[in-house]
Formats: structure tokens, sequence, C-alpha cells
């Protein structure tokens, strides 16, 4: 008995210190696939915008780079990462909102995969973009504190 409760305490004093590791984790870990999905769409908005000429590429690049975010995002919002190094919204999880910021994150890799075979030239990217980039000023608008 004694020797059960022993692993019991070890046990759960070795899970609650994990948990809290992966809370830091999971923001760095988001914060990094979230600044790829930057990086990756600074070129595009200057290709839509005319400022840069039109690279199919480049466009790809940046669809599978939200494809892998799409993809890892949703695990990386533990409700131990609510605070922290992060400027997620607490809403997040004090209004159960985390179903619908997965659903959000399903949507884009969902658009983004749709868009490789959609996009082939100017046009059809000029076209289908700015609806794959709605789901960034969407999510952002509801649970990120900057709004970028
Ligand atoms: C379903 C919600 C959701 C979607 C979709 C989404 N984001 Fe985010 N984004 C967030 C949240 C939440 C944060 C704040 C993360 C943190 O600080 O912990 C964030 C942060 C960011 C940041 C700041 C990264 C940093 O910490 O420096 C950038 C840049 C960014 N997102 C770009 C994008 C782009 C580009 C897209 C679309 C291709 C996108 N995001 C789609 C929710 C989303």
């Amino acid at each position: 008995m004694r020797k059960l409760s022993v692993f019991v305490a070890m046990f759960v004093l070795g899970a609650s210190a994990a948990l809290a590791m992966s809370g830091a984790e999971a923001i760095k870990a988001r914060r990094d696939l979230m600044k790829a999905d930057g990086a990756a769409t600074k070129p595009v908005v200057a290709m839509l915008q005319g400022k840069a000429p039109f690279d199919l590429a480049t466009v790809q690049k940046a669809l599978k780079t939200y494809q892998n975010a799409a993809s890892k995002e949703p695990a990386l919002f533990p409700p131990d990462s609510k605070t922290g190094d992060t400027n997620a919204l607490p809403v997040i999880w004090d209004d159960n909102n985390v179903a619908d910021l997965d659903a959000r994150f399903k949507k884009m890799g969902e658009d983004a995969t749709a868009a490789l075979t959609t996009i082939k030239d100017e046009a059809s990217f000029k076209a289908t973009m700015p609806d794959v980039l709605k789901s960034c000023d969407g999510c952002h608008e509801k649970y990120h504190a900057k709004r970028q």
C-alpha cells in the first residue's frame, strides 16, 4: 500500500512537471509555426499588391507552409499554455473556444490544399489567394492580442 502511494505521488509530481514544460514548449512551437506562416505570406502579399512579379513556386511554398502549420497547430494549445510568453488571448480557453480554433486551422489546411490545385497562373492566384488569407485575419481578430 505504502509503496503504491509513493509510486502514485511520484507519478503525479512527474506528470505536473511534464505539463508545465509542455505548456512553454507548446507556446514556442506554435509561435515558430506562425512566424513561418508570416514569413511565407510576405512575398505573396507583395504579389497580390502588384509590388512583386507573380511566382508560382513562391505561392506553392507558402501554401505548403500553411498546410504544415494547420496540421500541427491544433495540438499546441493545451490548457497550461494559456499564460507565458504568448499573445494568444485567454478567451481561447476561458470560453471553451479550442474546438472553434481547431476548426479554423482545419479550414486553413483544406483551403491551402485546394489552392495548390486551383492556382496555376496569376489570374487564378488573384482569384483564390485572398480567400485563403482570410483564415489568418479571421482567427487573429478573435484570438490574437495584437491582431497580426
Ligand atoms: C485558427 C487560428 C489562427 C489561424 C488560422 C492563423 N493564426 Fe496566426 N496566430 C494565431 C494565434 C492564437 C497566435 C498567437 C500565438 C501565441 O502568441 O501563442 C498567432 C500568431 C501569429 C503570428 C505572430 C507570431 C509571433 O509570435 O511572432 C504571425 C506572424 C501569424 N500568426 C501569421 C499567420 C498567418 C500568415 C496565417 C495564415 C496563413 C495565420 N497566422 C493563421 C492564430 C491563428
